[in-house]
């Protein structure tokens, strides 16, 4: 079946704020970089691929359903923190507003009686809730550490750490 264009829309705005969410993490990883935190910064850029990644699903999904994908701009992301920590509260922040709106897209799709669009989104719902626990983990090693230099840098190279889902799935972790 066809997609809907409320449908269509929806996604489409979902693909550019997912993008923007990559831009951001990326601006967030320029200013780690900045003030010498490498594995806070490659943290970050790996976040930046799984967001590429999640437009990538939406993309390939309005086209599986015979849609148009329209690309919009991209708002200029912050570029400036005061804190390493301050990026962490706003990276958890933010991911509770893109949880907000993929669970409106769920509602969307629900109300257009769409059951693949909503079957679809049932893997970015699941997504979500690592995304805000993984960005909630971070701020509460921070918080621990608060001002002890010697605690950010074990935090930073245990950041150095992390590796994206397609890594972990090659290495048969997921
Ligand atoms: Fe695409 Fe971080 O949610």
């Amino acid at each position: 079946m066809e997609i809907k264009k409320t449908i269509q829309d929806a996604i489409n705005k979902q693909i550019n704020a997912e993008l923007y969410s990559a831009y951001l993490y990326l601006s967030m990883s320029a200013y780690a970089e900045s003030i010498n935190l490498p594995g806070f910064a490659h943290w970050l850029k790996m976040q930046v691929q799984e967001e590429i990644e999640h437009a990538m699903k939406m993309y390939d999904f309005v086209f599986s359903r015979a849609g148009k994908v329209v690309l919009d701009k991209i708002d200029q992301p912050q570029t400036e923190w005061k804190s390493i920590q301050e990026v962490f509260n706003d990276t958890y922040e933010h991911e509770k507003k893109v949880t907000e709106m993929i669970n409106s897209l769920v509602d969307i799709s629900r109300e257009e009686k769409d059951k693949a669009t909503e079957l679809f989104l049932q893997w970015f719902v699941t997504e979500q809730v690592e995304e805000e626990a993984s960005a909630d983990e971070v701020v509460q090693k921070l918080k621990r550490v608060h001002d002890d230099p010697s605690g950010l840098m074990i935090l930073d190279a245990e950041m150095a750490k992390r590796i994206n889902h397609k890594e972990e799935t090659k290495n048969g972790k997921d």
